[in-house]
C-alpha cells in the first residue's frame, strides 16, 4: 500500500541519485572540464521541477500540515527546520539557474560558480534528507494512522498532476535515470 512516508522515502532515493550525479559533474565542471550545457539544463529541470515543485510541496502543503494537526510542531521543532533548509535549497536552485544560463555563453567562471553552488545544495539535501528520515518520518510513522497515511499519499498524487501536468512525473524520473546512464554516476 502507498504510504505518504514510503512515497516520500522512494522520492529520496531518487533524488539522492541525481545529487550524487550533480556532485560528480560540479567537480567535472570545476577541473574546467567541458560538460554540455544541456546536461546542466537537464539537472537544473529536475532540481525545480521535482525536487522543489513536487517534492517539496507535497512536504509543505500536505504532509507538514498533516503533523501538524497531529501536535508536531511548526516553528522551533523539526518543521521549522525542514522549513528553513527547503529556503535555503530554493535559493541555491535559484543561484545555480542564474550560473547555469550564464554558463552558455561563459563556460569558465559561470561553470566554477554553477559547480559551489551544485556542490552546497546536494550537501544540503543529503542531510537535510537524511534528518526528515531518521526524526520526522519516525515520528510520522507513529503519529498517522494507516488511513491517514494512504489518503495523503492519494494527496501527493494529485499534487504531481496539479503542479507538473499529467506524466511530467515520470518523465522527469525516467529524463534522469537515462542521463547518469549515459554519463556514468561518477
Ligand atoms: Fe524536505
Amino acid at each position: 500500500m502507498a504510504t505518504a512516508t514510503r512515497v516520500l522515502r522512494r522520492e529520496h532515493q531518487s533524488i539522492r541519485q541525481v545529487l550524487n550525479f550533480a556532485e560528480g559533474l560540479s567537480m567535472k565542471i570545476d577541473r574546467g572540464e567541458h560538460t554540455s550545457p544541456e546536461v546542466v539544463d537537464k539537472v537544473m529541470s529536475f532540481f525545480r521541477l521535482f525536487v522543489d515543485r513536487c517534492h517539496h510541496s507535497k512536504e509543505e502543503d500536505v504532509f507538514f500540515p498533516m503533523l501538524e494537526s497531529k501536535g508536531v510542531r511548526a516553528w522551533g521543532g523539526p518543521l521549522g527546520m525542514m522549513l528553513m533548509e527547503h529556503e535555503r535549497a530554493r535559493a541555491l536552485i535559484q543561484e545555480m539557474s542564474e550560473a547555469a544560463e550564464a554558463y552558455k555563453t561563459d563556460e569558465e567562471a559561470a561553470g566554477k560558480r554553477w559547480a559551489r553552488a551544485a556542490w552546497d545544495y546536494s550537501g544540503l539535501m543529503q542531510e537535510h534528507f537524511g534528518k526528515e528520515e531518521d526524526v520526522l518520518f519516525r515520528m510520522a510513522d507513529n503519529v498517522l494512522g494507516p488511513e491517514e497515511q494512504a489518503t495523503i499519499a492519494a494527496d501527493f498524487a494529485k499534487l504531481e498532476n496539479e503542479k507538473l501536468g499529467p506524466g511530467k512525473y515520470e518523465e522527469l524520473e525516467t529524463m534522469m535515470k537515462e542521463l547518469i546512464v549515459q554519463n556514468g554516476s561518477r
